[in-house]
């Protein structure tokens, strides 16, 4: 018996040696690695059950979308208001560095920093971005769709996105959580401003589910 045996064996303790090379006991230990993560992965999953959070757009406000002639720069005023549910019964929430960049017709108009946020078990939270100014829209493609969706009723399709960095919480334990992308595509039907007498409602809008993923 040599030293290297010793060795190997000492380190085999644990999983226990099947055979005794140095060779296949280096398998089985890395089997038995494997093997524990995989248990430990699975246990912990059995005990918290992640589950994935739901965003859901609920009500949106576009107070102003032009297109200037000529210069083609797209002024906008759009404010949207997003229902994020955590249904972990046992994973809490940090969102951290929450941003939110509005798109159309695939350009990025403008982004919008959101406050960082902290989510109980199953709760909800608003997430509200509002994004005001102007931004050129390049390429006749893009001018040429917004001129379309005005003329069907002024309802335009807005892609907003948010991001946010994640720590989870179990019980008083924080791990370092995923990248978080949540993507809503709205469509949004643009307030009249000739009319704010009150004279008409406030365009109706559809609830949207978002697309989150990780
Ligand atoms: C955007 O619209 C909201 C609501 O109509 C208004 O209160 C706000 O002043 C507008 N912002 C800009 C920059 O025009
Ligand atoms: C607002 O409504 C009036 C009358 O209903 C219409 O003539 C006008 O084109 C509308 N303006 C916009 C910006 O949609």
């Amino acid at each position: 018996m040599g030293k290297a045996s010793t060795v190997s064996s000492l380190l085999c303790c644990p999983c226990r040696c099947l055979f005794c090379g140095v060779l296949s006991c280096l398998f089985s230990v890395l089997t038995c690695v494997f093997f524990s993560a995989g248990l430990v992965a699975l246990v912990l999953y059995l005990l918290f059950r992640p589950h994935i959070i739901r965003a859901t757009a609920v009500s949106a406000d576009l107070s102003a979308f032009t297109l200037t002639p000529q210069t083609w720069i797209l002024r906008y005023n759009l404010s949207l208001a997003v229902q994020l549910h955590n249904p972990n019964k046992r994973i809490a929430l940090h969102y951290l560095d929450v941003a939110a960049h509005a798109y159309y017709e695939g350009q990025r108009l403008a982004d919008a920093g959101l406050p960082d946020l902290f989510q109980d078990t199953g709760e909800t939270s608003p997430l509200n971005p509002e994004f005001a100014g102007d931004a050129p829209l390049v390429g006749g493609v893009a001018a040429a769709g917004f001129r379309r969706e005005a003329a069907e009723g002024a309802t335009f399709s807005v892609d907003v996105k948010i991001s946010a960095h994640m720590k989870l919480r179990l019980w008083v334990i924080t791990v370092p959580g995923p990248k978080t992308q949540i993507d809503c595509p709205v469509r949004i039907q643009r307030r009249n401003a000739t009319d704010d007498g009150g004279a008409r409602p406030p365009p109706e809008f559809h609830p949207t589910e978002c697309r989150v993923w990780f």
